[in-house]
């Protein structure tokens, strides 16, 4: 087994069949002591929060193989932390898929005299970003991401619908759990037949959520989704 990335949140092994081990760390972003998904520097250490991100991803991979939607998951090893996936290759440096049913946060900072906060985006709206934390992960068009050859049209489209579909299973999902899904943000690889799938993790840390009009942490959010 060998180590082929550290991340903030994660390590990254390869393995001998070809696939890919993620082992889920207790580390994670975070400013000044405290926990914040939006960060991109790890800030903290919290005991437990790695295997509790690997047993929220496992949920919503299994919930998404039987609506249909195949993903890099592969199995999992929740008393290791980690999560055996098929090997991809990320778009560029790394991209990041953003889902939004209702505009807040950095939509509002960017388009606020356009939208009032907390409107529904009908359909859901899907937007991109670099991860490029130098740079606060800029957001990148379609266009961009043709003309600079990280990817094809065809790779765009496919991974827009595949994002609105497992957004909509992710929202009904918290639905049934009397919360509503805000925002989420996704990363997508791509394997070595070009088919673009779903990578990384599905946790608390990557959505926004709301219940009973007040914004759920994280922390709670992850002991919602698996009670
Ligand atoms: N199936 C996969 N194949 C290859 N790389 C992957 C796969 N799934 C996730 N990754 C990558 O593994 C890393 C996971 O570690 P993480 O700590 O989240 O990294 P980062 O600090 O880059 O966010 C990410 O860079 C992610 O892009
Ligand atoms: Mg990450």
């Amino acid at each position: 087994m060998q180590k082929i990335y550290t991340g903030k949140t994660k390590d990254v092994f390869s393995l001998e069949n070809g696939n890919v081990l993620l082992k889920f760390k207790d580390d994670c972003t975070g400013k000044d002591g405290k926990f914040d998904p939006g960060e991109n520097s790890v800030g903290l250490t919290i005991e437990g929060i790695g295997k509790a991100n690997l047993k929220t991803s496992v949920y919503y991979f299994e919930l998404l193989k039987k609506a249909g939607v195949k993903t890099h998951y592969v199995s999992a090893d929740i008393d290791n932390a980690t999560m055996e996936v098929l090997a991809a290759k990320v778009f560029g440096h790394g991209l990041e898929v953003i889902c939004r049913l209702v505009a807040t946060g950095s939509f509002i900072r960017r388009y606020g005299d356009y939208i009032k906060d907390g409107t529904k985006l009908e359909g859901g709206y899907v937007e991109t970003t670099f991860k490029d934390d130098a740079k606060g992960d800029p957001l990148v068009t379609k266009d961009a991401l043709i003309a600079l050859g990280v990817m094809s049209g065809e790779m765009y489209d496919s991974m827009k619908e595949q994002t609105l579909k497992i957004t909509k299973v992710v929202a009904d999902d918290l639905a049934k759990k009397g919360m509503q899904l805000y925002d989420i943000k996704f990363e997508f690889g791509y394997d070595k037949d070009g088919n673009v799938i779903l990578i990384d993790e599905i946790a608390s840390g990557n959505m926004r959520v709301y219940k009973d009009g007040k914004i759920v942490d994280p922390m709670d959010l992850t002991k919602l989704i698996l009670a």
